[in-house]
């Protein structure tokens, strides 16, 4: 073999091996975002156990925060007879559903849905109540259990 074929061979071959790992690198970029898409939603989502939500102090009485566990909005109330949570997604077209201090309600700002501190329907278009989850405190810390 002449060294002319020589050096092509091996032009030839970096080429080859240039191509596969651009091919390599392109269904990497693909496929790793995807993972990382799909790993957060299976490892924070509250399915069986119960997941921390934060200190008590953290959620005043007669206060509602939202806390998102596994890309889902809850709604976290403290009233003066214990903690409850629910869905903070409208059951009417799904915006997100708010808790009025002053009106001890949970409203809905897209059509004026109201509910009660129970999640029940008060008034408005939606067609039934917020769900709920199981919500406890436990050694000072709230818990919530889908
Ligand atoms: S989306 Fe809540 S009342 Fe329409």
């Amino acid at each position: 073999m002449s060294k002319e074929n020589q050096m092509n061979l091996s032009q030839r071959d970096f080429l080859s091996w240039l191509l596969k790992g651009g091919v390599i690198l392109t269904l990497a970029g693909f496929i790793l975002p995807a993972i990382t898409y799909l790993l957060p939603l299976t490892r924070q989502a509250p399915v069986g156990g119960m997941v921390d939500v934060g200190k008590k102090e953290d959620f005043p009485t007669g206060a509602g925060r939202k806390v998102i566990l596994g890309g889902k909005v809850i709604l976290v109330i403290h009233l003066a007879s214990g903690f409850r949570a629910f869905s903070a997604t409208c059951t009417h077209l799904g915006c997100l559903v708010d808790w009025d201090e002053k009106k001890r309600q949970i409203a809905c700002p897209c059509h004026a849905g109201f509910f009660n501190s129970d999640g029940s329907v008060i008034s408005g278009p939606p067609p039934r109540r917020l769900m709920a989850y199981v919500i406890t405190v436990v050694n000072g810390r709230v818990m919530l259990s889908a």
